[in-house]
């Protein structure tokens, strides 16, 4: 038996407009900066991770814990690393669209609020090889989460924007 929660991923997202951008060697790189037009573009697109946390092979793991968070009603101290499925869909079957890579803390000692670091690798055709860096505060009991896109890679260079967390089932798989 597994526990895993299903999180909404909602990704908005401002990237510079220059497509084909892969990891390249600096010099390349360089050359793209110095062709970047400085117009903008808008992007939101929706995904989902799975994150298990129990059962035979959790994508989510407790990596520390100091004796003392037991006594603690909102786990504060805990470390948890990730390494979730990013798909297209609410269900785990659903196309795979990547990665959601990272480490959540819990950093509230009065309520629940982890401190969320997390990349989001994508190996979609479109996107195979970028990445969106999100960092932020989820506080996992509250409805509305929000946390920021800090940068982006390849495809996403220069992204800046907002990604929304909302956790929206929890299921037991057998
Ligand atoms: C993504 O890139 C990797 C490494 O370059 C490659 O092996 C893989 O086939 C690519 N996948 C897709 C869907 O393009």
């Amino acid at each position: 038996m597994a526990m895993v929660a299903v999180a909404a991923l909602a990704l908005a997202a401002m990237a510079m407009p220059l497509a084909c951008a892969v990891t390249d060697d600096p010099k390349k790189v360089d050359n793209w900066f110095n062709r970047l037009s400085h117009a903008e573009r808008k992007t939101t697109c929706l995904h989902f991770f799975h994150d298990t946390i129990s059962g035979k092979s959790p994508t989510a793991v407790r990596v520390a814990e100091p004796t003392i968070t037991k006594k603690s009603p909102t786990l504060f101290r805990v470390v948890n690393m990730m390494d979730d499925p990013l798909t297209e869909g609410l269900e785990p079957e659903s196309p795979l669209v990547g990665r959601a890579q990272g480490l959540y803390g819990s950093a509230g000692l009065e309520s629940l609020g982890l401190l969320m670091n997390m990349n989001l690798v994508f190996t979609s055709p479109k996107y195979n090889g970028s990445t969106l860096s999100t960092l932020g505060r989820n506080p996992a009991y509250e409805t509305y989460r929000e946390m920021l896109i800090v940068g982006g890679t390849g495809f996403l260079r220069l992204a800046s924007g907002i990604a929304t967390v909302e956790y929206n089932v929890i299921v037991m798989h057998y």
